[in-house]
């Protein structure tokens, strides 16, 4: 079998569409984060796993947001598609919706950023496709995402750097406007 080279977006873009049960609502009668991530899980691997043609594995996510509830009886939508390839890594941006169809309303919930790996038969993190960009949203998503990558690698960098500098003594005035009160047990 000869290895493909290269693929167009378009080939591996894949929405998914669920009605929302209410086994699926949490006390306050709204639909859980937990079950909406569990989705976008799927069809980020689902849209990976295409470009790829392998197994791919979640190794990061970004930019979960909530931005309205979504109701009991409401058809989920969760639009994906691959925004940007490395080596052996996938960004996969994916756009929720939520449709009331009695309303006839369709409301964006959010969109999130999904980090896929691909794995060879070895396990070891493989090669996928470079990406073929055939319209100016597909050049701007890449470009997006290359960008989010620089940031995130810069701000993980400062996180670390800052966890490194925690010093627990100075807390108490570090702390003085916060919403915390220390009261170290011995
Ligand atoms: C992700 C994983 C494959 C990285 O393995 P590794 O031996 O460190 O491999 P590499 O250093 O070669 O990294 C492979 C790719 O992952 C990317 N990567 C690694 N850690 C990352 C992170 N925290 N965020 C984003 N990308 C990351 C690298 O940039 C690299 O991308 P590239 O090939 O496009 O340049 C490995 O840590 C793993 O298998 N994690 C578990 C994933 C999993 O099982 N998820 C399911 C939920 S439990």
């Amino acid at each position: 079998m000869t290895k493909i080279d290269a693929k167009p977006v378009r080939v591996s873009q894949t929405t998914i569409t669920e009605l929302m049960i209410p086994a699926y609502a949490n006390f306050g009668g709204k639909i859980h984060g937990g079950t909406l991530l569990s989705m976008m899980d799927k069809v980020a691997y689902a849209t990976a796993s295409k470009h790829a043609g392998s197994y791919c594995v979640t190794v990061s996510v970004d930019k979960v947001e909530f931005l309205q509830p979504v109701e009991v009886g409401e058809l989920v939508s969760m639009h994906a598609s691959v925004n940007y390839v490395g080596n052996s890594s996938l960004v996969v941006g994916i756009r929720v919706e939520a449709q009331n169809v009695k309303l006839g309303t369709i409301k964006h919930t959010n969109s999130s950023y999904f980090t896929m790996v691909a794995k060879g038969d070895n396990d070891k993190p493989m090669q996928v496709p470079k990406l073929i960009l055939e319209n100016d949203e597909d050049v701007k998503r890449f470009i997006e995402a290359m960008r989010m990558k620089e940031i995130k690698s810069s701000v993980n960098e400062k996180m670390h750097d800052a966890k490194s500098r925690i010093e627990v003594d100075n807390a108490r005035e570090l702390l003085k406007n916060e919403r915390c009160q220390i009261k170290i047990r011995l």
